[in-house]
């Protein structure tokens, strides 16, 4: 007997989904069957992703989306639900952040940390959530960050917003189990991505950092892909409210 994740006849936004994790996701979730639409900033990247998808035999769609603007991701919902008739799955991974020191950082770059980790994800799932309820069926899934568990220096108000994250994760969890909607995160370590290599090599390079991780190695982005596949399936239909770490045992 075979255990088979079939994601077909779903709709799922994966944002960010560009590059790095997003990326590695929204292949993830075409794999299983689901047609993806690829939200990024970064147009050309949503349609080379796009294009990847579309060779696996799904519908996809690029769609150009400001995560941290409650109009685009507005208008990012609409685009999806006009091109495939509904939202099944939301999964928030839009992100960037500095590394600082907290005292190093002015309030206007503080306020530019916490949109996109944080707000990104609230406008995002406002913007899903008439769909998912109407239709009694969604899957919400944030991804959060150990950071937001343990608190990283140089990233502190990145950690904030994750902790937030994580909070608001558990509260939607709570206001939409009735509709039938999930609302999950992922929380992972440090993962090979365009976006990490300034952070990597000011940590001292993959070895030295390798050494936090019982594991004894850094993530790749389909580690973090298989578990947002786990909370987009009817595998976890009795799991909400939750944040898994995904970081070779950095948090225990
Ligand atoms: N890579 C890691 O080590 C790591 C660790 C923990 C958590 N995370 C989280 O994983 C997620 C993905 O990280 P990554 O490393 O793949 O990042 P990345 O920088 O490699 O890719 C992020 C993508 O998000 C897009 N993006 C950024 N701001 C956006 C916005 N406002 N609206 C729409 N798109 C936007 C970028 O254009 C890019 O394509 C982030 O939420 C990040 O906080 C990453």
């Amino acid at each position: 007997m075979t255990v088979e994740i079939d994601l077909s006849g779903r709709v799922a936004i994966v944002t960010g989904g560009g590059q790095g994790i997003g990326r590695a996701i929204a292949l993830r979730l075409a794999q299983a069957g689901a047609d993806v639409a690829v939200a990024d900033l970064a147009l050309d990247r949503a349609q080379a992703v796009a294009r990847e998808l579309e060779g696996l035999g799904v519908r996809s769609l690029a769609v150009q989306a400001d995560v941290t603007d409650p109009d685009s991701a507005r208008r990012m919902a609409a685009e999806v639900i006009d091109a495939f008739g509904q939202v099944d799955i939301l999964v928030n991974n839009a992100g960037r952040w500095t590394i600082k020191l907290f005292r190093d950082l002015t309030p206007a770059e503080y306020e530019a940390e916490i949109r996109p980790a944080l707000f990104g994800v609230l406008h995002c799932s406002r913007a899903v959530l008439d769909n998912m309820t109407a239709r009694r069926q969604g899957r919400i899934i944030n991804i959060a960050s150990d950071a937001g568990r343990v608190g990283e220096p140089f990233l502190s108000v990145y950690s904030a917003a994750k902790a937030g994250v994580m909070g608001f994760t558990k509260a939607l969890a709570r206001e939409v189990g009735r509709y039938n909607i999930t609302v999950n995160a992922v929380a992972p370590g440090t993962t090979h991505t365009p976006g990490s290599e300034e952070f990597i090599a000011r940590a001292g390079g993959e070895e030295k950092l390798a050494h936090a991780y019982p594991l004894r190695r850094l993530g790749q982005p389909d580690d973090i892909a298989n578990a947002v596949l786990f909370f987009a399936s009817d595998l976890s239909s009795w799991v909400t409210g939750q944040t898994l770490s995904v970081s070779g045992g950095y948090t225990t």
